[in-house]
């Protein structure tokens, strides 16, 4: 795999474009789950949740690419976007054997990392990225991922 770093620079310019581009919210957000999953190899699945307008408590699936879920719906509090929800902090669980508070999607899943989406300071939803690999993620995943929510916030 390509250096993190220069993978991650050329994905943000990439993003610009996927933002840019004529096309829905809710298709510029499965484009970007589409390309991150695509590109980086250890991203297993990739998705959003959204805080649900009608219940503040309580987070729904958003655009996803990856094996389907059976977790569509989430309560702030349970499992590590819950946690998330609460916290408003990203949090990096690097061996989900190792988590207490963890939903299973899969059995192939080694690690996550979830990242809040804030819109006007409020929080609005998160970044859930899955991988197979146990340990992959380092500060620059985080600083991207970051990133990346700052232009969905601006995109929403
Ligand atoms: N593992 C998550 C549930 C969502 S799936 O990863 C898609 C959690 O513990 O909150």
């Amino acid at each position: 795999m390509k250096d993190k770093s220069i993978l991650f620079n050329e994905l943000e310019v990439w993003i610009d474009d996927l933002v840019r581009e004529k096309a829905s919210k809710l298709n510029k957000l499965q484009n970007i789950t589409k390309l991150l999953k695509e590109e980086i190899e250890y991203y297993n699945w990739v998705g959003f949740y959204f805080v649900d307008k009608e219940n503040l408590e309580e987070l729904i699936l958003g655009p996803f690419e990856g094996a389907p879920t059976e977790h569509t719906r989430i309560p702030f509090g349970q499992g590590v976007c819950g946690q998330v929800a609460v916290d408003q902090a990203s949090h990096v669980v690097q061996d989900v054997a190792q988590e207490d508070n963890y939903l299973s999607c899969s059995l192939d899943v080694k690690s996550e990392i979830v990242v809040p989406i804030f819109k006007k300071g409020n929080f609005i939803g998160e970044i859930d990225i899955d991988s197979h690999k146990v340990a992959p993620f380092t500060d620059e995943d985080e600083v991207f991922l970051k990133m990346i929510a700052e232009k969905v916030s601006e995109l929403l």
